[in-house]
């Protein structure tokens, strides 16, 4: 009964509603999810919070942009939100807007109780102030950049009320000392110290220059500073003013980018403080991912969006991918290349051949029953011994929010089974009673092993290790699985094998980003829900039903030319394209075609190909692709073979 079980809060930042999630979005979200089932499992009753940030002069501005609305323009986007975090599996228990009522409440509510302690006061400021990332900039002049987002700022003169942050320093540095895990990592928690032991502005935290917030009762036109509001959405979340009733109060994880860490370690707590509330117990700082060395952003252009990864890929390898490769805590660098190696190598090679190996030699020779292990031999007992020791460690790295190094040892238990199989050979035993008994001595063994690990990967893996669960015929879902009683040994012999389930497919890697980057070009939309037992991956890598007939006018739509290339060169870091520019009669373009492994760029010099000319340019391998060569996919490989002329034809004639 949930009541029984401790409570546990976890949230994401409230994010802004000015562009769609990108991977750095998605990133934090698939870390809050995967807490939050971890926690589960460690038989907490738990509540993940995410939403939408949605007031502000950003919004203002981009719904005039759109001709509509402010509430209507927030309104499609707060629904574009939660609709991709349905689509991918990781949505909030609650999802809160800053648009909501309750939420409004809540904000006026905490400003009254700040305001009746003596904290709130009404004043003048002048400042530079960054309307993308809605604060005032310190010290900075008229003409000065935002020393964080680099563009200029504004000189804002208004009225506000000011918040008292300058009292809090001493109370702040206290309870940092007194709560030495309140800011993770360590190096966060460092530099808020010393940012604090400098000195703390009184903050203002009303506007009257900002139409788009919430109102400050009786003191219209102020409205709330964006963060005094969105900050407070973690509390109006779950219960507002009557948050002990609904007993989540308070936090124990705000997750946070490193970028906004101070509003939540230093703004946040000061607000609390002020108004006599419990403080969160802990903000956690995760890295940025980067692209091409800069932080993902709309505004540079050079985000990767997580529905075509989700598409080609399952969103499983995501989730394993962004916390498999990455240091919690730190930076990393986003890749296809990286992301496709550890699908093929750790999901396709690692997880899911070892889950089918074992599964099929049981149901071969045990009728796809688990079969009954007889007397243990060393090398048995020593992976026995190896799986149990690890869990009490893997949970220990979950805790630290360790994930990559809690993947790392469970693949290790992975490979050990794997190499234990390997090493034992029960497919080379024969027919003797002794020979089926030790048969099914190994296959016991590796099956519980599968079933160990299948437990220890579920928060990162929900939907693998679901079907993995249903594949060894086990009762229940494995996300109700207690982790606190996970022991080695609870296999019971004779239970009937599941469904047989694919897995992880395996996929060639050119292929794979080559699609994933064509559909990031692409406007998006949501990916096609994924077959019953299967995964999005494997959806959409499944051979497709009979095509549907197009009219004349669909194939009339597409422009077919003669085209010549001009030069050839390989790409560096893609094995398999090749830069082509190619003459179409009325231009030269530049094409990236994947046959990079099949064509010397020399021959092909002075081709004549089939060029499709009215593609929408696409980039791939971050190299701008105008156009498409036509080739032949032959064998089971899909060898390109180009499509060409046996007379001559002129360069820019039209295919019909
Ligand atoms: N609305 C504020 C947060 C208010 S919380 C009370 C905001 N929103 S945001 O849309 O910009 O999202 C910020 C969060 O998204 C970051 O803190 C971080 O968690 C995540 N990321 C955005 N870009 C990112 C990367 N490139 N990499 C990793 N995470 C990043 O700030």
């Amino acid at each position: 009964m949930a009541a029984d079980k401790p409570k546990f809060y976890i949230t994401t930042p409230i994010y802004y509603t000015n562009g769609l999630p990108h991977i750095g979005h998605t990133y934090s979200t698939i870390v809050c999810d995967t807490i939050r089932r971890y926690k589960r499992m460690r038989g907490y009753d738990v509540v993940m919070t995410t939403g939408t940030d949605e007031h502000g002069v950003n919004v203002e501005r981009a719904a005039k942009q759109a001709g509509v609305s402010e509430t209507e323009f927030v309104a499609k986007m707060a629904a574009d939100w939660r609709a991709l975090w349905d689509e991918l599996g990781i949505q909030g228990d609650e999802f809160i807007r800053t648009t909501d009522l309750k939420h409004a409440h809540t904000v006026q509510w905490l400003f009254r109780l700040c305001r009746e302690n003596g904290y709130v006061y009404k004043g003048h400021y002048t400042g530079q102030y960054c309307i993308y990332d809605n604060a005032f900039v310190n010290d900075a002049k008229p003409g000065d950049n935002c020393p964080d987002c680099g563009r200029p700022t504004e000189t804002i003169t208004e009225e506000n009320y000011f918040f008292k942050l300058s009292a809090f320093q001493k109370p702040l540095l206290d309870f940092y000392q007194k709560n030495p895990g309140f800011i993770q990592p360590d190096t966060r928690r460092n530099e808020i110290i010393s940012f604090v032991e400098g000195g703390l502005k009184d903050l203002s935290i009303t506007r009257t220059t900002i139409r788009w917030g919430i109102p400050v009762p009786g003191e219209e036109p102020h409205v709330f500073y964006v963060w005094f509001d969105a900050l407070t959405a973690y509390l109006s979340a779950v219960g507002g003013p009557q948050y002990e009733g609904r007993g989540y109060w308070p936090a124990d994880v705000h997750l946070v980018g490193k970028d906004i860490i101070r509003f939540h370690t230093v703004y946040w707590p000061a607000f609390l403080m002020a108004a006599m509330l419990p403080l969160p117990k802990q903000v956690w700082a995760h890295g940025w991912f980067l692209m091409d060395a800069a932080k993902m952003s709309k505004s540079k252009g050079n985000v990767v969006l997580p529905r075509p990864i989700v598409y080609v890929l399952g969103m499983d390898a995501l989730r394993y991918y962004v916390l498999r490769d990455t240091v919690f805590g730190q930076d990393g660098n986003f890749s296809y290349d990286a992301l496709v190696t550890r699908y093929n190598s750790d999901l396709a090679n690692g997880l899911g051949n070892f889950a089918s190996r074992t599964a099929a030699m049981i149901e071969k020779n045990f009728s796809g029953k688990i079969p009954k292990p007889g007397s243990l031999q060393p090398q048995d007992e020593a992976l026995t011994k190896e799986i149990q020791s690890a869990i009490g460690e893997v949970l220990e790295r979950f805790d630290k929010c360790g994930f990559s190094l809690a993947l790392e040892l469970i693949w290790s238990l992975i490979a050990a089974a794997d190499k234990y199989l390997a090493s034992e050979q029960p497919w080379a035993l024969g027919t003797s009673d002794t020979d089926a008994q030790r048969r099914a001595t190994i296959l016991w063994t590796a099956a519980e092993a599968l079933r160990v690990v299948t437990v220890l990967a579920h928060p990162v893996l929900p939907d693998s290790t679901a079907r993995v669960w249903t594949l060894l015929g086990q009762p229940g879902h494995v996300g109700s699985q207690d982790l606190d009683g996970l022991r080695w040994g609870q296999l019971k012999p004779g239970t009937p094998l599941g469904k047989s389930q694919t897995l992880f497919p395996r996929i060639e890697k050119a292929e794979a980003i080559e699609r994933m980057e064509a559909m990031e070009n692409e406007p998006q939309k949501p990916a096609t829900a994924p077959a019953p037992g299967t995964t999005p991956g494997v959806a959409a890598a499944a051979p497709q039903s009979a095509p549907e007939k197009i009219g004349i006018e669909d194939f009339a739509k597409v422009e077919m030319r003669v085209g010549e290339i001009k030069t050839a060169e390989r790409i560096v870091g893609a094995d398999k394209l090749l830069k082509l520019t190619v003459d179409i009669g009325t231009e030269i373009r530049q094409i990236c075609a994947g046959i990079a492994p099949y064509y010397e760029p020399d021959k092909l010099i002075g081709r004549k190909v089939a060029v499709v000319t009215n593609l929408a340019p696409r980039k791939l391998r971050g190299v701008e692709s105008n156009g498409m060569i036509i080739a032949a996919s032959v064998g089971p490989e899909g060898r390109p073979v180009l499509a060409g002329f046996h007379e001559d034809v002129e360069i820019g004639a039209r295919l019909k």
